[in-house]
């Protein structure tokens, strides 16, 4: 086994303000950027305060910024760096900082709250729900998310732009309207709701300019950008210009009632 020296600089601080702390620590074979964290706070750095549960990627906890990019702590191998390097670890940016590298990621617990959730459709019962195999597949990808917020930490509508956070929910739960909207069984529109409006009007939409940054950063390997955020802006824009799509959801509707 091999082991040697690495530097890293790590954001150390709260609300108030911090700054950049370096540090040199032992690297072993096969460790990841937790493991590193780990051995800080046993061996320096007791008060080092960090989030982590599952260190296998699927908890969504561990999210912080890898010399400047949002990445899981505990996916990223030691491996990738060049020993020589200095690897710097900061708090996610788009959210406010408790302590050294935890944010408060309660912005996306109360976007979270803003979608309706799915409305069973009428007259079939729970377990006599029946959907084609490609519907199943579609809303599956969705549901791999693991909710660790690193596409809403690196959309540009609020990575820089706090203001935009009262009107924008982001990629991660645009996306979850997309799925409910793209579900078959779905009733929402029967119940009054429009999606495809309250996507535009409520989640803000328009905000994203498709430019797949929230893709790249996925550690579920999740096609937000292709698979729901341009399905969605597409649904809405048929809904919104297209006199015989509106007409055919009224009389739809009509005719239900
Ligand atoms: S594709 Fe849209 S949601 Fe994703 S990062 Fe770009 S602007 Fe944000
Ligand atoms: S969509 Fe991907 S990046 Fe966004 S919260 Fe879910 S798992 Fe994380
Ligand atoms: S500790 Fe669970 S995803 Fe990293």
């Amino acid at each position: 086994m091999s082991t040697y020296d690495a530097s890293f600089r790590i954001w150390r601080g709260d609300a108030e303000g911090g700054e950049l702390r370096d540090f040199t620590v032992e690297v072993n074979d096969g460790e990841v950027v937790l493991d590193i964290v780990h051995r800080l706070q046993a061996t320096q750095t007791p008060d080092l305060a960090v989030r982590w549960n599952c260190k296998a990627g699927k908890c969504g906890s561990c999210s912080a910024e890898i010399n400047g990019r949002p990445r899981l702590m505990c996916m990223t191998r030691m491996s990738t760096f060049e020993r020589s390097e200095t690897i710097t670890v900061t708090p996610l940016r788009a959210f406010p900082v408790v302590r050294d590298l935890v944010t408060d990621v309660s912005f996306n617990y109360a976007k979270a709250r803003e979608v309706p959730a799915f409305v069973p459709p009428r007259g079939v019962a729970p377990g006599a729900y029946r959907m084609q195999q490609v519907d199943v597949d579609r809303s599956q990808e969705f549901r791999k998310c693991i909710e660790c917020f690193l596409c809403q930490d690196t959309c540009h509508v609020v990575r820089d732009h706090e203001e935009n956070k009262t009107a924008f929910a982001g990629p991660r739960f645009l996306m979850r309207v997309a799925e409910l909207d793209m579900h078959p069984l779905d009733a929402a529109e029967e119940a009054g709701l429009d999606r495809k409006r309250t996507a535009q009007e409520e989640h803000g939409l328009g905000y994203c300019n498709i430019t797949k940054c929230c893709t790249e950063v996925c550690p579920e390997g999740i096609k937000i950008t292709d698979n729901a955020l341009i399905p969605l802006k597409e649904r809405a824009v048929d809904r919104k210009y297209d006199p015989l799509v509106w007409l055919g959801s009224k009389i739809r509707r009509r005719a239900d009632t």
